[in-house]
């Protein structure tokens, strides 16, 4: 079954069955059409072209640079908003529901309230991104947004972790420029997943 599919699941069984996806994949050409209006709208706020700019881009991802063009983010909203994507949707029962329970579904609420420095992009409690278990567990748990997760693998090395379904798993930093990155005997372990950061660096887990 298809992990949004089991999370609208879980989600009715405790009585949230008012969800619903307002944006899923997008294509370069509707990423930049959902920019240029943003920026139109900016424009007619701020006489300066550059910071119109950045401020539209806080908002709606550079066409080419948006996760709902890679197809792995969703846009939920509820009905008594009339499914639309607003800051209030963290303070309604399904916002909150969803805040609490994605990651058991290998998602995260992408651009957390107090991350907006780190993420450049306004809260956006609506926007969730697949980036699968126990990733998403740990940066729930440790209250980690995606660019602060990557830093701190990069920086462990190598992280054992127990996840809720009583699994281990090392997750580790590799560079395969730098010999002294940490190697790990993975005959003995199942990869679970690889994450390519660059041509060079990589994430990668396994599992026991
Ligand atoms: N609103 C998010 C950042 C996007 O356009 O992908
Ligand atoms: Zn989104």
């Amino acid at each position: 079954m298809g992990h949004i599919t089991k999370l609208f699941e879980e989600a009715n069984k405790d009585n949230i069955n008012t969800l619903k996806i307002n944006s899923a994949y997008r294509s370069y050409d509707l990423q930049n059409t959902l920019f240029n209006n943003k920026l139109a709208q900016q424009k007619k706020i701020y006489s300066d072209n550059k910071e119109a700019y950045n401020k539209a881009s806080q908002v709606v991802a550079i066409p080419g640079t948006s996760e709902h063009q890679a197809g792995i983010a969703l846009d939920l909203s509820t009905k008594s908003l009339n499914y639309t994507l607003v800051e209030d949707f963290s303070n309604t029962p399904e916002g909150n529901w969803l805040d609490d329970n994605c990651w058991k579904f290998g998602f995260v609420v992408r651009y957390p309230k107090s991350k907006t420095n780190i993420t450049t992009i306004i809260y956006e409690p609506w926007h969730i991104r697949f980036i699968a278990l126990p990733h998403s567990e740990i940066m729930f748990k440790n209250k980690l947004c995606l660019e602060e997760y990557i830093d701190f693998i990069k920086n462990t090395k190598l992280y054992s972790f127990k996840a809720f379904d009583n699994k281990d798993y090392k997750i580790f930093y590799y560079n395969r420029l730098d010999p002294n990155t940490h190697g790990i005997d993975i005959q003995k372990s199942k990869i679970s997943d690889i994450t390519k950061l660059n041509t060079d660096e990589f994430i990668i887990t396994v599992s026991f």
